[in-house]
């Protein structure tokens, strides 16, 4: 089986490194053409450290406040010669950023069969998250064989007309890609951060959604702002993420601000760890949803819509948006009812077991091998 595995963020670079790394194991059977579009630099390269991937091609396409249009244009330039050079089997990639889409078009434009991973979620709604919600409803009608994380997910592609032979419900691959890290040990060697774990409760804060860019980040800010004013037995950890447009706005916010730790973005492994020393999560991020309720940390999720209502129901994440009062508030009532805070830190896991490249490989083999 020739595979091309596609993909060149972090989040997408994390979760497609145990389906890599699970087809390595096979390498009399499996011809592995392993792409990263480089639509990330740093956070990027760190990935591939962390889970010692071999990329055999690097398109290195990231440049400085790049744009949809030249990270769209430039992946399918790039992987053209890639495909029709070594004419694969099957594509893979996994999500919904830009570097998937590309590739899922791209494959299409080859005829080459396109395997999607972590297919069919939804908030139906065109602008949130932008642009991932069309990249990944796009990427559904241009995929051949889809692996829906949970039902829910396999529901939404039912309801779109896909046929329900060509879904297969695996569960996520971020958590045999969590597994995989939490059970290393590991210390942190900034003693500053040592510090502050060792004399605080964490807060953890991520943000870089392209809907909370500007004004909804600015609030996110002002809630936390108020948040350890009020409360100082609570320190807030914020890895800022690389984007110049995030740290326009959050540097000139907390200068000068004590109990909020700024710093670069965690490679995977520590960050793993520091949502495992949290107490709480605030965040908009996907993968963090996904990640913390195995980890047994509450998450507060800073966005109108989630396409994981999985973790909703199930009590671990509370749907929350960018309102400073509405953030602060639910903040508060977690920090003084332990009844609730406890509820919401259970460690069940709607997301996957860690079994999820395994399964899909078989899937692979039997379709394509
Ligand atoms: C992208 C994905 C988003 C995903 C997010 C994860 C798209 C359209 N967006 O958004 O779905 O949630 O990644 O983080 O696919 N930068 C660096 N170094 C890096 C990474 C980024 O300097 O390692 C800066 C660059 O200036 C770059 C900018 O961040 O132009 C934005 O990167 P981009 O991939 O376009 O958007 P993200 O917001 O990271
Ligand atoms: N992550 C990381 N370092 C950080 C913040 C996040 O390694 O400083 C990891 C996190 O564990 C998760 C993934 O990055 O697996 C989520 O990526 P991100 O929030 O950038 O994108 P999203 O999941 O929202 O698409």
């Amino acid at each position: 089986m020739k595979v091309l595995t596609v993909c060149g963020t972090r989040p997408d670079t994390i979760k497609m490194a145990p389906i890599i790394n699970e087809l390595k194991k096979y390498p009399r059977e499996v011809e592995l053409i392993e792409v990263v579009t480089g639509q990330h630099k740093e956070m990027l390269d760190q990935v591939v450290k962390a889970f010692a991937l071999t990329p055999m091609y690097n398109l290195n396409i990231m440049s400085s406040k790049q744009t949809l249009s030249s990270i769209t244009a430039k992946i399918l330039t790039g992987l053209e010669e890639i495909i029709q050079k070594h004419e694969p089997n099957v594509i893979i990639a996994q999500g919904d950023t830009s570097t998937t889409f590309a590739a899922s078009l791209s494959a299409f434009y080859h005829k080459i069969p396109f395997a999607h991973i972590e297919a069919g979620l939804r908030t139906n709604n065109k602008y949130d998250p932008f642009p991932e919600e069309m990249n990944r409803r796009i990427t559904s009608l241009l995929a051949d064989v889809h692996f829906a994380p949970t039902e829910i997910n396999r529901d939404n592609l039912l309801k779109e007309g896909v046929d329900p032979s060509s879904i297969f419900i695996t569960g996520n691959t971020v958590i045999d890609a969590l597994l995989y890290i939490a059970g290393q040990d590991y210390k942190f060697e900034d003693e500053k951060l040592n510090d502050f774990i060792k004399n605080k409760k964490i807060i953890l804060l991520t943000t870089h959604r392209r809907e909370n860019w500007g004004e909804p980040m600015r609030d996110i800010c002002k809630a936390v702002k108020r948040i350890v004013k009020d409360f100082p037995e609570y320190g807030v950890v914020f890895p800022v993420h690389k984007n110049p447009i995030v740290r326009e706005v959050v540097f000139p916010e907390f200068e000068g601000v004590e109990n909020v730790y700024l710093t670069e973005p965690f490679d995977y492994v520590p960050f793993v760890h520091i949502q495992k020393e949290s107490h709480l999560i605030l965040t908009d991020s996907g993968g963090v949803q996904e990640e913390a309720p195995s980890l047994g940390v509450p998450v507060i999720v800073l966005r109108k819509t989630t396409e994981r209502p999985e973790g909703v129901s199930a009590g671990n994440s509370k749907l929350v948006g960018t309102d400073p009062e509405l953030i602060y508030k639910t903040v508060k009532e977690l920090t003084e009812n332990k009844e609730a805070y406890d509820k919401m830190s259970q460690t069940a896991n709607p997301y996957g077991d860690g079994k999820s490249a395994e399964e899909t490989i078989k899937v692979l083999f039997e379709r394509y091998g």
